[in-house]
């Protein structure tokens, strides 16, 4: 079946028990067993659960991967996924990741002897150089977050595959709608399904989707193991949010490609990131390995902190708040907010200045957004 009939069907059929349309809320710990050894395919909530069963299938669906996990956020998907290293292993990195896997990669990964490489992921010759005797992993963002480049994974997954070291996606920020890593080559996608996937600000998660049994059967273990699962009413919030992935990302990917049409142009602004323009450098690999560009946009106002602290207080649509992804348009600050764990030289090397400005484009009428923008933009150059 297509994209949007398996995100409202996949994992989800009628609740057996009570023929409930809806996949029920299991709230419960633990389930009766009604002898030793024999119960309905569920003892405890952290090993399994029906409500997480379903979200698992789900996403494993629309990655088109043959095994699904969900965690309660997407850093605890991230340590799952780093979790079958073991000391003395090596990574190759981007340099331009998320802050907080950054984080967990160098403040508690690094001091259990697993080291780290860092380069340029838009480079896969940078990539293959990186490679040592022992690297078991390779970890990219496509797009990245803040700054929107991209790697090619199926370039990357060429020199990978044939050296059995595993490539790892964080797919957040296309989504599965717009991207499909697994298909392009990658042994595992990582989400955090907080963002786009839940799609309303309301609920954390984070789901590890592979094609790998092997690898599965490792990060399952350390899922129950650790135990940082998705809860039921998490799991249930996030499902009933993927239904509308498919309506929700056409519309976050219009909204965003208009504003960054009209940024791009505005004497407010420096520079505009956003990988439908066709001046982004990486636009042709965009339209190549994804179907759509995505609802973030991140650009450079003129000036630097002061500029831009006046135009986060004008904004009156958009909100100025860490995450990203919901209906709701956000605007956030990365030097200060979801990028502030990486040391300040590092930041500035990558490209990340006191001017940038990451937008999650939600999908309110694109009228009114303009005009916030508008404003706010004057706004900060008075
Ligand atoms: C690209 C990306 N990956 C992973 C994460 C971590 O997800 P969570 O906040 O759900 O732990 C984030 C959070 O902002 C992110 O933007």
């Amino acid at each position: 079946m297509k994209f949007a009939t398996e995100a409202i069907h996949a994992g989800q059929l009628p609740d057996p028990a009570t023929g409930a349309t809806i996949v029920p809320i299991y709230q419960t710990s633990t389930f009766t067993q009604e002898e030793i050894g024999r119960h309905k395919g569920y003892e405890y909530s952290r090993t399994g659960n029906p409500t997480r069963a379903a979200l698992e299938t789900c996403l494993a669906s629309l990655e088109e991967a043959a095994h699904g996990l969900t965690f309660a956020t997407g850093s605890a998907a991230t340590a799952a996924v780093l979790s079958v290293l073991r000391p003395g292993d090596h990574v190759v990195a981007m340099d331009d990741l998320y802050g907080g896997t950054y984080r967990y990669f160098e403040r508690v990964c690094r001091p259990n002897q697993v080291s780290f490489t860092y380069v340029d992921g838009r480079k896969v010759s940078e990539i293959e150089r990186a490679l040592q005797s022992g690297t078991k992993l390779v970890w990219i963002e496509s797009p990245t977050n803040p700054l929107l480049n991209l790697a090619d994974i199926a370039a990357i997954a060429a020199v990978t595959r044939p050296r059995g070291i595993l490539l790892a996606v964080d797919n957040t920020f296309a989504t599965p709608f717009f991207q499909k890593p697994l298909a392009l080559g990658a042994d595992v996608v990582v989400h955090s399904t907080t963002k786009y996937i839940g799609g309303h600000s309301d609920v954390l998660g984070g789901a590890v989707l592979t094609g790998n049994r092997e690898l599965y059967e490792k990060v399952k273990f350390y899922q129950n193991a650790a135990g940082a699962v998705s809860g039921p009413f998490d799991s249930w919030l996030t499902l009933r949010g993927v239904k509308t992935l498919a309506v929700r990302m056409r519309q976050h990917e219009q909204n965003a490609l208009d504003l960054a049409q009209f940024l791009e142009p505005n004497r407010c602004v420096s520079r505009v990131r956003y990988p439908g323009l066709s001046g982004h450098p990486q636009h042709e690999l965009a339209r190549r390995q994804m179907t759509g560009f995505g609802g973030m946009v991140t650009f450079d106002l003129r000036g630097g902190r002061d500029q831009a602290n006046i135009f986060f207080k004008a904004l009156k649509v958009f909100s100025l708040a860490e995450s990203l992804g919901g209906v709701e348009s956000l605007a956030c600050y990365p030097a200060t907010m979801t990028h502030a764990s990486i040391p300040t030289e590092d930041r500035r090397r990558r490209g990340i200045t006191e001017g940038t400005i990451r937008l999650s484009v939600g999908i309110e009428d694109i009228d009114d957004l303009r005009a916030d923008l508008d404003q706010a933009l004057r706004a900060s150059q008075t």
